[in-house]
């Protein structure tokens, strides 16, 4: 299968890396930049555990190819801290124990920094429904709820 050499922008930074041309965008970040935050899960679209941003929009990284991601610009959970300061909604993660085992918090995050981004976090029942490709096993669903209405607030 052909290698192509990609210039991939995550987190603000180019970074030029050869691989296959069927790498989806997960597999990319994490076994190619070393970035594991973004997480597999179902790696079929249904599970919202390896979501990050491209040009701002919330996207399944499983399902989305690296080749195709070029020139845009990528946001992973890794970049949303400013230095030693959390993302607001990080903090609010923590503040509202909006996790158990934290494996879907990497996704559920990035879903819920577009969800205010894009003005869905009216109401309890707008952020559930933004938010309900992120599955969460611990069902940690009602102080997510919490943390992004925090924040949105
Ligand atoms: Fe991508 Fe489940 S791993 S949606």
């Amino acid at each position: 299968w052909p290698i192509a050499t990609l210039t991939l922008r995550v987190n603000g930074q180019a970074h030029r890396l050869a691989m296959d041309t069927r790498t989806t965008l997960l597999d990319a970040l994490r076994d190619h930049l070393g970035l594991t935050g973004a997480k597999p899960g179902c790696n079929q679209g249904a599970c919202g555990a390896c979501t990050v941003l491209i040009d701002g929009k919330r996207m399944n990284a499983c399902l989305t190819l690296a080749v195709a991601t070029q020139g845009q610009e990528i946001t992973t959970i890794e970049g949303l801290a400013e230095g030693e300061a959390l993302h607001p909604m990080q903090q609010a993660f923590i503040d509202h124990d909006a996790f158990q085992c934290g494996y879907c918090t990497p996704g559920q995050i990035i879903s819920a920094v577009a969800c205010i981004r894009e003005g869905h976090a009216g109401s309890a029942e707008e952020i559930r429904e933004f938010m309900s490709g992120n599955l969460c096993r611990c069902g940690a669903y009602p102080n997510i709820v919490k943390a992004v209405q925090d924040v949105a607030a």
